[in-house]
């Protein structure tokens, strides 16, 4: 609802100020952990659900980190962020998941070493089991859910599975960590700010085997929109090292840091969740979307395509001419996500 304010005898300009909107509740879960470090910043501060929409954040972690969770709880308060219009930390699925419009699942347990990629699913469907359940039982039926636990794109299925009572439509996982990657890495080799650079896509899995593929972007390019190849005009280096250095920068980013992307993973949290609410207009964004077999995709396992997204509701690109190279790729992934769901689906039945 807008308001006038009175008019000034001074002054010519009318003050019109906007009526706060009602706070809507948003979970992240891993509360406690280095992703949701940077992340509950973005939220709290307006970058996600934007400038005039107040959130009461409820912030989900296991038992023996609620002290450090405490620790998290009273720096927010020092920020004194005029949106944050409340924190709720628990270590119930059940009491953070009550009446969320919006939830960040974060929280996973890490890969340790010697741990086999199926141990570590096979720990992780199990919480995911869990918090759908949980979802099922206590959050609005429109949340939007956004998984960013490994394996996520798993991750995500499993929680659909679990909660029936919410559309599937509502359980996306995040490539687009993947996603800002691969622009950067294009801006870079054609020296243009990364905003000139759109379009670029990440298909399947969040894993090795996704492939970032820039045949259909396009930059910006002293005003004039070109295609990607075209100017770069190295198919070669867009087939290999592009693809390579893609899918391989997660690793170097812990073989420098010592420690996992956790900042970037943030900001492509927050720039996945504010697209999914506030819209992308024309601008291709990918995402880990419960697959109805586009572009000869396995159904029913989440699978990261482009979308465009209008009035809170994803729609996959379609009509893309899918190469013989590209091809390979989407299949080598879809095959990986057949094999990940079913052996997350015998981990759920014990
Ligand atoms: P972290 O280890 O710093 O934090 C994880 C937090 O989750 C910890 O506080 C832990 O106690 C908590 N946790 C574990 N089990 C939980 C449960 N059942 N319920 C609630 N909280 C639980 O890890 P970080 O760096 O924050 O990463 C989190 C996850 O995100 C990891 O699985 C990581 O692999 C994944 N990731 C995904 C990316 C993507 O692009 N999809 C990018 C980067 C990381």
């Amino acid at each position: 609802m807008l308001w006038a304010g009175k008019k000034l005898n001074v002054d010519t300009t009318v003050v019109v100020k906007r009526e706060m909107a009602a706070p809507i509740k948003v979970v992240v879960t891993g509360a406690a952990g280095q992703i949701a470090y940077s992340l509950l910043y973005q939220i709290a501060s307006g970058a996600v659900f934007g400038p005039e929409q107040p959130v009461y954040l409820h912030l989900l972690d296991i038992a023996p980190m609620m002290g450090v969770l405490e620790g998290v709880v009273m720096e927010l308060a020092d920020c004194a962020l005029p949106l944050l219009a409340g924190v709720l930390p628990t270590a119930n699925p059940e009491e953070a998941f009550k009446d969320v419009s919006a939830a960040f699942l974060v929280g996973a347990m890490p890969r340790r070493e010697g741990m086999e990629r199926k141990d570590l699913l096979s720990a992780n469907v199990r919480i995911f089991k869990e918090q759908g359940q949980a979802l099922d039982k206590v959050a609005r039926k429109d949340v939007k859910i956004l998984v960013v636990g490994n394996p996520a794109n798993t991750n995500a299925l499993i929680c659909s599975k679990y909660a029936p009572s919410i559309p599937k439509e509502n359980f996306t996982a995040m490539t687009r960590l993947d996603q800002n990657r691969a622009q950067s890495q294009l801006a870079a080799k054609l020296g243009v700010p990364v905003k000139d650079v759109k379009n670029v896509v990440i298909w399947g899995n969040h894993s090795s085997t996704q492939f970032p593929d820039a045949s259909n972007a396009i930059v910006n390019i002293g005003g004039a929109e070109k295609s990607v190849p075209k100017a770069i005009n190295d198919d070669e280096f867009l087939k290999t090292t592009f693809v390579s250095t893609v899918q391989k920068r997660g690793a170097a980013v812990i073989a420098a840091r010592k420690m996992s992307s956790a900042l970037s993973a943030a900001k492509a949290a927050s720039d996945h969740m504010r697209d999914w609410f506030l819209g992308t207009g024309d601008r291709w964004v990918s995402m880990g979307v419960v697959s109805d077999g586009s572009y000869g995709t396995p159904r029913d396992v989440v699978y990261s395509f482009p979308v465009t997204v209008s009035n809170g509701k994803w729609k996959i690109v379609q009509g893309l001419t899918i190469s013989d190279f590209a091809r390979e790729k989407l299949d080598l992934t879809g095959k990986e996500l057949v094999e990940e769901k079913q052996d997350a689906l015998d981990v759920c039945k014990d």
